[in-house]
């Protein structure tokens, strides 16, 4: 019975961990991930966008909050799976950077 909670108790736990504090990183969002999902995201993805291209509505990436909670739809999306964006044409750059702002809490 302890084993059985204990188990069940773990998984969100690593997880959350792994998202945050487990390391830390210079990479932020105003020195990175703002221009990046401005650049490549938030033209279909911003509640000020003029037309969404079929981008589902509060799948938004224009502040850090947002961003954040929607991490792993990010990590799904863009680094595991390529379908986001559409059209492809993520740099290897920004691949390194966006997976370290997704797996490190800012130095702050
Ligand atoms: C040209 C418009 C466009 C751009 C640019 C774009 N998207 Fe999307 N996005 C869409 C559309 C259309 C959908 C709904 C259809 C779908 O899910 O494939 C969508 C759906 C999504 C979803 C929800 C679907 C899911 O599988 O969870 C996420 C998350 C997402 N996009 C992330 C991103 C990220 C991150 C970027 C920037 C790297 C981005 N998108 C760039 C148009 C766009």
């Amino acid at each position: 019975m302890i084993l059985f909670l204990l188990a069940c108790g773990t998984e969100p736990a690593d997880t959350a961990a792994s998202d945050s504090g487990t390391c830390e990183t210079a990479v932020t969002w105003q020195n990175f991930a703002q221009g990046y999902f401005a650049s490549y995201c938030q033209s279909c993805h911003a509640s000020t966008t003029p037309d969404r291209h079929g981008a589902p509505e509060g799948v938004d990436f224009a502040t850090e909050a947002e961003t954040r909670e929607q991490a792993a739809a990010v990590r799904r999306t863009v680094l595991t799976n390529s379908t986001m964006p559409p059209g492809g044409g993520l740099l290897e750059d920004d691949v390194a950077l966006l997976t370290e702002w997704l797996d490190c809490a800012p130095a702050r």
